[in-house]
């Protein structure tokens, strides 16, 4: 009898539109990785139960998207997740090592490296970041790691900002709560990280501050209503978050599988911005 193949999947709610067992498939065909990868709805409230039975089940790992990244926090305990889930009490990627289960967010790694793709500057530039919820949060340690001048934290909701500021604002990188509106400071890069997108209302940002900034929208596909805003508008460029996804998801495929894929091929099969050498 043959040996079932090793199997992952990405949890959340919705799961039925995701890219990932699409993304997966090609790094594993690329590596020759034997694997399988599939969609793992969780129902409100279901979290523990839903994941319990895919491990029970022989799962060896899983990607975890909204609303479900707190709730695996939870599950693999704080002592058990690397230093950026740690500080986002987040967690987007579980890897199995027989009954011990590790948690780590690709995310920061992912959007780093997205924006060097893009041949985006991050060291002495001058971030403006919208959104100070779990997506930012989960960002922010890899962005600071990579010693921006400054990073500006704008939020609907003010007291969230400053949270950020007093959380993550230990870090030599000078953090400051800004009002994206009213605003005269000069960006060199806007980051969305809101969920506007999502419900449908446009962001409270300044024309002329997206007009002199490099623009990034974590979003992508028709939620990412910012980039489209930001293509009209910025003189620099504007790029949705489809280039996240593919470098978070090699991340997590590199801490599974030992092996750290090409995004490149996935990058142009999924139509993702390819370089542009600014
Ligand atoms: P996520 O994990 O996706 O970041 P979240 O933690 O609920 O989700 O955070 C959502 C973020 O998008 C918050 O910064 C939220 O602003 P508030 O803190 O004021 O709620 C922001 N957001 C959502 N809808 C928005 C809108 N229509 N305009 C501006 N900001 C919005």
């Amino acid at each position: 009898m043959s040996k079932a193949l090793d199997l992952y999947a990405v949890a959340g709610n919705p799961v039925d539109h995701s890219l990932s067992p699409r993304i997966h498939a090609l790094f594993a065909e690329a590596t020759g990785q034997a694997m399988e990868y599939t969609r793992l709805p969780v129902p409100h409230g279901q979290f523990d139960v839903t994941v319990g039975a895919f491990f029970e089940a022989g799962g060896c790992g899983l990607n975890i998207t909204l609303p479900c990244k707190q709730d695996a926090y939870r599950w693999v305990t704080p002592a058990r997740c690397d230093a950026a889930a740690a500080r986002a009490q987040a967690v987007n990627t579980i890897v199995r090592h027989g009954d011990d289960y590790l948690g780590y967010n690709t995310d920061g790694v992912g959007l780093v490296r997205d924006l060097e793709h893009l041949g985006v500057t991050l060291s002495g530039s001058r971030i403006l970041l919208l959104g100070a919820g779990g997506a930012v949060q989960g960002v922010l340690p890899a962005l600071i790691g990579k010693t921006p001048a400054s990073i500006a934290i704008a939020n609907r909701t003010a007291a969230k900002a400053a949270d950020c500021v007093r959380r993550f604002g230990q870090s030599g990188v000078p953090l400051r709560v800004e009002d994206a509106a009213t605003t005269t400071a000069t960006f060199d890069l806007v980051i969305n990280g809101t969920s506007a997108g999502l419900t449908g209302s446009g962001l409270d940002v300044a024309d002329g501050v997206l007009r002199e900034a490099v623009c990034y929208d974590m979003m992508y596909g028709p939620k990412a209503v910012f980039v489209t805003r930001a293509r009209s508008v910025s003189r620099y460029g504007a790029f949705d978050g489809l280039g996240m996804l593919i470098e978070q998801a090699a991340e997590a495929f590199r801490l599974w599988r030992g092996v750290h894929p090409d995004t490149r091929q996935v990058r142009t099969l999924l139509g993702a911005q390819v370089e542009r050498g600014r």
